[in-house]
């Protein structure tokens, strides 16, 4: 099947072959996609993704979102590289520096908060903004954000990437209202399932969240793998109608309640 036979997109936030951008790169690459890939300078030095570009003969721009120019320079970039307007982008960014450093929701500090809001959401509206001002997309054309359950509910150890993720799924609202109007671009976040990335593992009880969310979905954890496969519809022709949305992909875990196997582990009295 090549669900993306002729499309061309965008994809960010790819480090390591446990990324979820990895994965969905590939599964686009695999579903007929032409792809530039792009991270940070630092990213790009730390992690595998040149090995990839090179592997798939994409081609790579870094750039920091939070950052108008880099933006401009990417969007500039990919439009020169395929010749117009393109398809698709992903937005798979997220950075806390209150996680990494270890500091409680209590005790946030203020300055890494802002950090935490700018890569983690707000970098969504810089992207989104550089994309329309400069037509970069398509009729049609389809952007997908990556977000978690901890923008509805408290889960502990999240700790401000809720708030950043709060924010993101609120921009898509606001942006999907006005690109859509303007020009019937699509905007949505999936909201995964927690998954062993390098971005995952810095999620305080990581390990148990995993177990617990697995749980408690009636069809388990999806994984990156699985992410990459509902991503793929979201770029193609197939999901042209929807827009603004916060789209579970998580086996069901944020409709469960209470489960039976979970009732079982109670106390007797
Ligand atoms: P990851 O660590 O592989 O990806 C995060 C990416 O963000 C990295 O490639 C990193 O270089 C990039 N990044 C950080 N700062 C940046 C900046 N200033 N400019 C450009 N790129 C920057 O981890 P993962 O899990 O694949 O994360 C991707 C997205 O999925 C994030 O938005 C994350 O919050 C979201 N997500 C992850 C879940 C998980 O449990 N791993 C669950 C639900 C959502």
């Amino acid at each position: 099947m090549e669900l993306l036979k002729g499309k061309k997109g965008i994809i960010t936030g790819a480090l390591n072959d446990k990324s979820i951008a990895w994965k969905v790169a590939e599964r686009a690459i695999a579903e007929g996609a032409e792809i530039v890939l792009t991270n940070t300078e630092l990213s790009l030095r730390m992690g595998t993704l040149n090995s990839f570009a090179e592997a798939h003969g994409c081609k790579l721009i870094a750039a920091d979102a939070t950052s108008l120019e880099d933006l401009g320079a990417l969007v500039d970039g990919a439009m020169e590289h395929f010749g117009g307007p393109f398809d698709f982008v992903l937005h798979s960014i997220g950075m806390s520096p209150n996680v990494r450093k270890g500091r409680p929701y209590e005790a946030l500090d203020y300055n890494f908060l802002s950090k935490t809001l700018d890569i983690s959401a707000i970098s969504f509206h810089k992207l989104l903004r550089t994309l329309y001002e400069k037509d970069a997309l398509k009729e049609w054309g389809s952007v997908v954000a990556l977000t978690y359950i901890a923008a509805e509910r408290t889960f502990v150890g999240y700790n401000d990437m809720a708030d950043a993720k709060a924010l993101l799924q609120s921009i898509t609202r606001s942006f999907g209202a006005i690109y859509g109007q303007a020009k019937h671009v699509r905007v949505n976040t999936v909201s995964q399932s927690p998954t062993a990335t390098t971005a995952g593992q810095g999620i305080a009880g990581m390990e148990d969240m995993l177990k617990y969310a697995d749980r408690m979905s009636p069809l388990g954890n999806a994984t990156a793998d699985d992410c990459a496969d509902y991503i793929v519809t979201l770029f193609s022709d197939y999901t042209r109608k929807v827009t603004m949305q916060n789209l579970y992909h998580d086996g069901g875990f944020s409709s469960v309640g209470l489960t039976a196997a979970e009732v079982a582990t109670f106390p007797k009295e």
